[in-house]
């Protein structure tokens, strides 16, 4: 049998549904830009996409209906009970993982109960794995959610090509120490070949903690994991640039910006899309926006701040209170400045159609990218993509890992209030030309190192490593 290439990731690029009335199933594909990126190699062949679907509390017959579907576009399943999702993912993965890899210490709980849960279902997968995979076969293991699932498979699959990706920020050692887990959570990463960061800070994180909690050395990204090579880089994550560059010169994006009126073309707008997630900065961005208004008060009536919360982990207590302080604080400011013709925020919490995220991206005047902390952040190479006129103003935190690729946007350290509302200030009254020359620098940056582009060096890179391997061991 030929070799394929499996990959895994906690959610499957398809999401599905039950209806709570009729408990009829429907199948959600999403639009993600890993689900982009990927898309060419899970659907070759025999590849595969292994993930969870995103629901739990199905019998024997929705499973054989699910997984028939999915069978369909090469996925497979692997199925959570409602204790699991409790405990592993709004548990382990986002409750303890996600706030300390983003340096909320204090949101960080540490309870051995979930810890088990995570190790149980990282064995979830290994056995879904296991069930698919040859001793030969390519498996690339995406994010933070299976730490522990590379060490697994290089157990069971001793001679697998593995490659894994940490799609958050790696942090660095003084904070990751506190994690009660840490050798073993090290050494489980550690049983890939190659594993890869968004960012060069990312992956020097990384080796420090590596060397210092397990004493393994490394020169030049290459570690020596007992008798194995182990390659760890970093890989900059890109998007599928045609896609929002075609779709903001399509007849529907024109559409929906028509459709969107004043909201769009009375006023200046300045663009805010994030998910729910204290990481983002909002409240820090909302206050922001407040001093802006107070401070240039000749932008009231003028400027509108189009802010769109899509929501998420919304069962984690810590996303629940920052829901309501959004709510809040919205609402101030709405109250504060509102008149009869303009609204300073116009507030959204849901989700958008990719077309209307397409008109606001092409149509606003300011994309306001300010998070505490991410590991990327593809919003702001989206907004960048769309720009088809290079007329509108980046403005980025510098705690997104995309801020070491975008240089021309204005950057900014997120917990400076000044330096967002002058940031703002700048961004409205930037000159044409100005705008123009940053954005194509910009542009032929996130044009070029696309999600393809992340893709196949990625998997090129693990190639060579495994050669490296070979050569070493044939020695
Ligand atoms: C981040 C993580 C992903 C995750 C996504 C959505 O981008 O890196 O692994 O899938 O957020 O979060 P959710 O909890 O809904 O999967």
């Amino acid at each position: 049998m030929s070799k394929k290439t499996i990959i895994v990731s906690n959610r499957l690029p398809v999401t599905v549904n039950k209806n709570a009335e009729d408990g009829s199933l429907s199948f959600h594909p999403s639009s993600g830009g890993l689900a982009t990126g990927l898309s060419t190699t899970y659907k070759q062949g025999g590849n595969l996409w292994i993930g969870w679907p995103g629901t739990y509390g199905h019998d024997d017959q929705e499973k054989v209906h699910i997984e028939k579907e999915l069978k369909k576009d090469n996925m497979a399943p692997v199925y959570l009970t409602k204790e699991d999702v409790n405990k592993f993912y709004e548990g382990y993965s986002n409750k303890t993982l996600w706030p300390l890899f983003h340096y909320f210490t204090e949101y960080a709980t540490y309870e051995k109960e979930l810890w088990d849960s995570y190790i149980h279902v990282n064995e979830l997968f290994l056995q879904a794995i296991l069930e698919h995979a040859e001793p030969e076969d390519t498996i690339w293991v995406h994010d933070y959610q299976l730490l522990l699932l590379p060490g697994m498979l290089r157990e069971a699959l001793p001679d697998a090509t593995i490659g894994f990706f940490n799609h958050i920020p790696f942090p660095s050692y003084e904070i990751f120490r506190l994690l009660p887990w840490r050798e073993e959570t090290l050494e489980g990463v550690l049983g890939a070949d190659l594993i890869g960061f968004h960012t060069y800070d990312d992956m020097r994180h990384f080796l420090s903690s590596v060397n210092r909690l397990l004493g393994y050395d490394s020169s030049l990204g290459l570690v020596k994991v007992k008798n194995r090579l182990v390659s760890v880089d970093a890989f900059p994550m890109g998007i599928d640039y045609d896609k929002f560059e075609q779709a903001a010169d399509s007849s529907k994006t024109k559409q929906k910006v028509i459709a969107y009126g004043d909201l769009l073309s009375k006023n200046k707008s300045i663009l805010s899309i994030d998910r729910l997630d204290y990481s983002k900065g909002i409240k820090h961005r909302l206050l922001g926006f407040d001093k802006f208004l107070s401070k240039y008060p000749e932008y009231q009536g003028e400027v509108s701040l189009i802010l769109l919360v899509v929501p998420s982990r919304d069962k984690v207590d810590q996303y629940q209170h920052l829901k309501e302080e959004i709510d809040t604080l919205v609402g101030k400011i709405n109250g504060k400045y509102s008149r009869m013709n303009w609204s300073p925020i116009h507030y959204f919490y849901r989700s958008f159609s990719f077309d209307g995220l397409s008109a606001l991206y092409k149509a606003s005047d300011v994309g306001l990218v300010t998070p505490l902390r991410d590991g990327m952040n593809l919003v702001c190479k989206e907004y960048v993509a769309s720009k088809t006129d290079q007329q509108g103003v980046l403005i980025l935190s510098e705690m997104a890992g995309a801020a070491k690729e975008l240089s021309e946007a204005i950057l900014i350290n997120p917990n400076d209030e000044n330096q967002i509302v002058e940031a703002l200030h700048n961004a409205l009254t930037m000159p044409e030309e100005e705008q123009r020359s940053r954005m194509k620098e910009m542009q032929k940056k996130v044009r070029r190192y696309n999600v393809h582009r992340w893709v196949e060096i990625f998997m090129n890179q693990l190639d060579n490593i495994k050669e490296k391997q070979m050569a070493m061991n044939s020695r």
